[in-house]
């Protein structure tokens, strides 16, 4: 693909591969591309310059032996599970993830003949007693959506081995700057990188990550024939973002911090939720699984309900209510109405997402700014 007009000269930035497909001199060459035997493309939805250099970037961030970026974040949860299950297995899940992965695991799966279980997760002897019947997959958020429960990593990793299960981390709020799964015993990571990593909201993809080889032919199989493949422009885009990411999740926790602090002393917030601080649950816990902070997500709750959230939607619309997170500037969202929509009334409940509830996305911008916007709507 060497451009001959460009001479010596080389870009600086890597270029834009904007092609589904590729053009080979003879069947010869096609033949050693596909057998992996000299290095070249086909077909971009088997697989393209810029996605391969994303994952070649992201693998080294994940300390991973390989990476698969796949079109979306759901994407790369479909890539994970099924090269692992066929009819009649079944897979364990923490029962606090986000909404989709729920429906994807509680209500697509079944269709298929995979079982899924949910179990608290943060409790190892439910999971200890769930693995008594044999189960292909373990899954599980570093950092839960969206009241931030943290999981011990390595000690699921090491019942999950003993069980011969593959554990499959969702890393996505915490980012491989603030915890590498892999490195704590997990067979695979998968990220949104919609979110933080790619930390600008103009993207959607996903990464799944893994240092055991013998899945990788079979992840990039599925991702080809399920249509879960990634395009040219948003990896480029993403590449792009990537060396500022440790920047920016040290600037966001810092805002983070700082914000969870001052919300919690506004008289019309009933709770604050941050894993770093001492009333949460998982502090302890903190302090080993993310060393270097706890992110940039926070949830808080409003008195009031409903009618108290609309209030302060209206009255501060300087932290835009924008149903994702990870960008650069402070957004809100509503996990009930949003993320968790489909989650029934009862198991709402159950996980404390309340009609008053609402998750901040930090940002890196001037949080004094952030505070101000956010009095208009806590008066
Ligand atoms: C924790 C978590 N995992 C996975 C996803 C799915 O990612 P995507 O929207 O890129 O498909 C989301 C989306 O919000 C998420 O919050």
């Amino acid at each position: 693909m060497a451009d001959p007009s460009l001479g010596r000269s080389t870009p600086l930035v890597p270029p834009l591969y904007q092609s589904s497909v590729y053009t080979l001199p003879d069947l010869d060459a096609l033949d050693r591309i596909v057998n992996a035997e000299e290095p070249g493309f086909i077909y971009a939805r088997d697989g393209h310059p810029n996605a391969r250099a994303l994952a070649a970037d992201l693998a080294k961030m994940e300390g991973a032996a390989w990476a698969a970026i796949t079109g979306s974040g759901m994407a790369a949860i479909t890539a994970a599970v099924l090269p692992l299950v066929q009819q009649g297995d079944r897979i364990i899940a923490s029962h606090r993830l986000y909404g989709r992965t729920t429906q994807l695991f509680g209500q697509e799966l079944p269709r298929y003949g995979v079982e899924a279980v949910f179990v608290d997760t943060c409790d190892l002897k439910q999971v200890r007693a769930a693995l008594e019947q044999p189960a292909k997959v373990l899954f599980v958020e570093t950092m839960s959506n969206p009241l931030l429960r943290l999981t011990d990593v390595e000690a699921l990793a090491k019942v999950a081995k003993e069980h011969h299960c593959t554990l499959i981390v969702d890393n996505t709020f915490a980012t491989p700057v603030l915890c590498k799964p892999l490195d704590l015993g997990a067979d695979l990571v998968m990220e949104s990188l919609t979110k933080m990593i790619c930390g600008h909201s103009d993207v959607t993809l996903g990464l799944l990550a893994g240092k055991q080889p013998d899945l990788f032919p079979q992840v990039n199989a599925v991702i080809s024939i399920w249509g879960l493949a990634s395009n040219p422009f948003d990896c480029w885009l993403l590449s792009r973002g990537l060396s500022t990411l440790p920047l920016r999740m040290q600037a966001a926790t810092a805002n983070a911090v700082a914000l969870a602090s001052w919300l919690a002393e506004q008289p019309a917030i009933s709770r604050v939720v941050y894993p770093t601080r001492p009333d949460h649950p998982d502090h302890e816990l903190a302090k080993r699984l993310l060393p270097a902070g706890a992110g940039n997500m926070l949830c808080f709750e409003l008195k009031g309900g409903r009618d108290a959230v609309n209030r302060f939607l209206r009255a501060a619309p300087g932290v835009p209510f924008s149903p994702s997170l990870g960008n650069t500037t402070t957004t809100l969202s509503h996990p009930g109405a949003t993320s968790h929509r489909y989650v029934s009334p009862a198991e709402k409940k159950r996980q404390g997402i309340s009609d008053g509830l609402i998750r901040l996305s930090v940002g890196v911008e001037d949080i004094e700014q952030t505070k101000t916007e956010m009095k208009k709507g806590l008066q």
